[in-house]
């Protein structure tokens, strides 16, 4: 039986378990996926465990996936450069990390975006870093990166460009894709405030936050004719690295896997 799981405080609500359960049934493969809710405490003893467990790894996330970066053997370039692992893979019994966030990212708008000359970002936080390392990967141009508290943006250099959030409107023009990071829009939390007129109707609109699936911002734009893809997308690509890894088969996003996901 092929352990892995995800680890997170708090982490009743996360999606993996089913996720992960879904395609484990359709491959029929003998493994399990659970969630450890694991505090900032019990993250040393747990880190220990995962190699004397037996666990093949584990996905990673709030508040653990920076902290979780001192007990791994090895981190690859695009965990250093985001600053965050998401992914733990255990293998010769060493605990190697990835995050597989920005290939979500992008794997979820790749079919729907059209043009790589700009994109404004909203927001500087971890998901931002992610959503930039995936965005300057793929060639963008230009990456505007706007945020509520400029410090966090300031010393950006190319292919970023650093904007003020008062501007963020102003800087919506001539791109070709518009970003949410912020957790604006979620349920419980404000609406984001953001003017579209300037963002050309060519654009691609998407938006990180799954909960509600059609955010405030994507209502919006889908209404002025705007492309727009949800965040919920980005969630199941990026789970189909770590299945690869641990179960050994690359799994499918499908349809039919959205529908479970969205039915649990
Ligand atoms: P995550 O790691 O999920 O991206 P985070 O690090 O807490 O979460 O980042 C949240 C982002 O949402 C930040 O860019 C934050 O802006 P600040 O850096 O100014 O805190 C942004 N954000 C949260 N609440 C906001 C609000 N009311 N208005 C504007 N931006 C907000």
């Amino acid at each position: 039986m092929i352990k892995a799981g995800v680890i997170g405080h708090p982490i009743a609500h996360s999606l993996s378990p089913a996720l992960h359960g879904f395609w484990l049934n359709q491959y029929r493969i003998e493994g399990e996926y659970k969630a450890y809710d694991i505090s900032p405490h019990a993250l040393p003893d747990f880190m220990t465990s995962l190699k004397e467990n037996q666990m093949a790894g584990c996905n990673v996330t709030i508040p653990h996936k920076t902290s979780v970066m001192a007990y791994l053997d090895e981190i690859d370039e695009m965990s250093a450069a985001i600053g965050a692992v998401n992914t733990i893979i255990v293998r010769g019994g060493k605990l190697h990390g990835t995050n597989t966030d920005a290939y979500g990212f992008i794997e979820n708008i790749s079919p729907h975006l059209r043009g790589k000359h700009k994109a404004v970002v909203l927001g500087a936080g971890g998901a931002s870093r992610a959503v930039c390392y995936g965005l300057a990967q793929a060639g963008f141009q230009e990456i505007i990166v706007t945020n509520r508290t400029y410090d966090a943006v300031a010393n950006l250099s190319a292919p970023f460009r650093p904007v003020p959030w008062e501007e963020r409107s102003a800087s919506l023009a001539n791109a070709d894709l518009l970003v949410n990071t912020t957790s604006l829009g979620m349920i419980g939390k404000p609406s984001l405030a953001i003017d579209l007129a300037a963002l050309p109707v060519s654009a691609l609109v998407t938006d990180i936050v799954y909960n509600p699936l059609m955010t405030p911002l994507l209502n919006e734009a889908k209404a002025r004719g705007n492309r727009v893809v949800d965040g919920l997308g980005m969630l199941l690509h990026q789970a189909a690295a770590g299945f690869e890894a641990w179960f050994g088969r690359k799994p499918e996003v499908t349809n039919a896997l959205r529908e479970h996901i969205l039915a649990s």
